[in-house]
């Protein structure tokens, strides 16, 4: 490693890529991408005769300048960040001087960033499907680059399936073309086109039978066909919400805002690919409860998208604000009570998380350190829920969002199309709130960026919407078997799923209940009927922490039928610590592991303490 970007071999001080092209050619039999990307570059340093590229399992076989072939040598693998490319360019090439290299070669079918469904695993069960998830870096098992989100490029692509599949990227779509093969095969050329520079982590693909149906003047929604109305509905929001967004950040770059719901066992609740949202189908409440993640993916669109973390050792500039921005964003259209008690609610996950790791653990800092550390490993709420939390602190102590609006609004501005460390976003404000110096010198910086454990400050969130949930929740905490008559089912009819989900954080915060209680909750509040993948997550959750034995086939049933990361691993976490629940747990992940996504898969497999 270099140095310049712990996760990344390259060095893009030296010669940066200034522009990407992208041939593939998606072979279903074989789980590869066959083709070639043409690297431009811009040289920082004279005498440069080599650059180093970020690779993992790529077959390489030719690199050439255009004119020349090159020599290049593959260095020893590391499982996490994959093997260092060099390549020695014909001649030295100085400062301020451009230079192509042309690399043609093919993915491994083991590919990190991708995962190939079974037309079996898929809703419409006739046709295969792919799809990739690159950040953090995944982006090396599909394309030689510069693996860091220091260095942004735009990218074009042509990617060639086989008819009728569709194929998607994180760019704006210009057209296709058809052709026949010699064997009569029917082949379809996408074309794609991304003008705005952005790091290698938002390069997205995803190919199967989609079909999409219109959602705003800028956006449609995605999917197999056998979802697409429901999704449609569940993201009706989506314009109000891209408003509102713009009215926070500034004008919208990227021109479409268009949202794909992936198969089940997609690892995330979102993902910000520019142009495409990536998001899990366990969003599909019915209900529009869980639209907060479109939110926050859109939100994106000017934190990460556009004003990029340095490195993933600054990666709650990203989230943090990314999170501050979503609610602002749910303020807009549903009240800063709601703001306020998603807030409060995002502090559950905070202390859960927390406690998960070890209040002293180096990754419970806001900025953490990644030097031989997979940014995978390190991933966790808190860079989330401990960035929101130092945003709002600072908005309340310089005077409320009239005043601190105006700040991330110029933050924005200042570092759009580039990327920011901690220092520069530090300095910045600094610079924005020079007269209100005294108020930023009483921080406490060390302890809110390199201190262990749940932030220095905690705000005073509203709690008036919280109430309901807490009371309730303290009552049931606190009652006997004799008090349960003393319970009504509608206790929870008046509730919005949100204070359901908050009424089962409080409860998992506490001493675990009993196997009576749950059942008598559940008697109540027909919990093990939702539908709302948060409740019944939370729920799940409850019942194995009270060891009820009829709780272990829901709550694994959930863990394997769905992939989100958030939700799949605490679920095995704790099936496997439980005597009684272990042995079933492992046998369902071992027999599940050739279908789910490797990444989650390499995660549980260490959760359920397999390796
Ligand atoms: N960019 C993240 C997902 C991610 C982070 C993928 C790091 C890989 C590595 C995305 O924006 C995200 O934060 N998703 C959340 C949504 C939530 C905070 C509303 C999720 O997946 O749950
Ligand atoms: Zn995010």
């Amino acid at each position: 490693m270099v140095g310049y970007d712990p996760t990344s071999y390259s060095d893009p001080t030296e010669a940066k890529v200034e522009n990407i092209d992208i041939k593939w050619k998606v072979d279903f039999n074989k789980k590869t991408l066959q083709g070639s990307v043409d690297l431009k570059f811009e040289v920082f340093k004279d005498k440069l005769q080599s650059v180093v590229l970020d690779s993992k399992d790529l077959a390489i076989t030719r690199v050439s300048d255009g004119s020349t072939d090159l020599k290049f040598n593959i260095g020893e693998k590391h499982a996490s960040f994959g093997s260092p490319l060099e390549i020695q360019l014909a001649g030295p090439v100085n400062s301020g001087s451009n230079f192509v290299l042309h690399i043609e070669y093919e993915t491994s079918p083991v590919a990190t960033a991708l995962q190939w469904l079974d037309p079996k695993q898929t809703a419409g069960k006739k046709y295969p499907y792919m799809f990739s998830q690159c950040q953090a870096i995944h982006a090396r098992s599909i394309l030689p680059c510069q693996d860091s989100p220091s260095a942004k490029a735009p990218y074009s692509a042509q990617i060639t399936v086989s008819d009728p599949l569709v194929a998607l990227m994180s760019a704006l779509s210009c057209g296709s073309e058809t052709s026949v093969d010699e064997s009569g095969a029917k082949w379809m050329t996408y074309k794609f086109q991304q003008k705005v520079p952005m790091p290698s982590y938002l390069i997205a693909i995803v190919v199967g039978l989609l079909e999409s149906r219109e959602i705003g003047p800028r956006s449609k929604v995605w999917s197999e066909k056998e979802f697409v109305d429901k999704a449609a509905a569940e993201f009706s929001e989506t314009e109000s919400m891209l408003a509102a967004g713009e009215e926070l950040g500034g004008p919208y770059v990227w021109g479409r805002y268009d949202l794909l719901v992936l198969p089940p066992s997609f690892p995330y609740g979102g993902m910000e690919n520019p142009c495409l949202t990536f998001v899990t189908p366990t969003l599909l409440a019915g209900d529009k409860s869980l639209a907060n993640v479109v939110a926050h993916e859109i939100a994106h669109s000017w934190t990460g998208n556009l004003v990029t973390n340095h490195t993933w050792e600054d990666f709650w500039l990203n989230e943090g604000h990314t999170v501050f921005l979503e609610r602002k964003i749910v303020s807009k259209l549903f009240g800063e009570q709601t703001r306020h008690f998603q807030a409060s609610n995002g502090l559950k996950d905070l202390q859960s998380n927390i406690d998960h790791f070890g209040s002293d653990h180096p990754f419970t800092n806001l900025v953490i350190k990644l030097n031989n550390v997979d940014p995978d490993d390190a991933f966790s709420s808190i860079p989330y829920e401990k960035g929101h939390t130092l945003l709002f602190h600072l908005e309340t102590l310089l005077g409320g969002p009239t005043e601190f609006e105006p700040f991330l609004r110029s933050y924005i501005d200042k570092f759009k199309f580039k990327s920011v460390t901690t220092a520069q976003w530090k300095q910045h404000l600094y610079e924005f709130f020079e007269n209100k110096r005294p108020v930023l010198d009483s921080l406490d910086w060390n302890a809110w960026f390199n201190s262990p454990g749940m932030p220095p400050v905690i705000p005073q969130y509203d709690q008036t919407l919280a109430m309901e949930c807490t009371s309730l929740a303290d009552k049931w905490a606190k009652a006997s078997s004799d008090d349960f008559a003393s319970f009504k089912s509608d206790d929870v009819n008046k509730l919005t799923s949100w204070q359901k989900i908050e009424f089962l954080s409080q409860l998992l915060q506490k001493e675990p209940l009993t196997s009576s209680h749950v059942t008598a909750v559940d008697a109540l509040y027909k919990f093990s009927d939702e539908g709302n993948a948060e409740i019944k997550f939370r729920w799940n959750r409850l019942g194995i922490r009270a060891k009820c034995e009829s709780a272990i086939e829901p709550a694994l049933k959930m863990a394997l039928e769905q992939g989100r990361m958030k939700f799949t691993r605490p679920l095995f976490r704790d099936l496997g610590a439980w005597e009684k629940s272990r042995d079933q747990a492992v046998e369902g992940f071992l027999a599940n592991k050739p279908f789910m996504h490797s990444t989650t898969a390499s995660h549980i497999e260490k959760d359920l303490k397999l390796v």
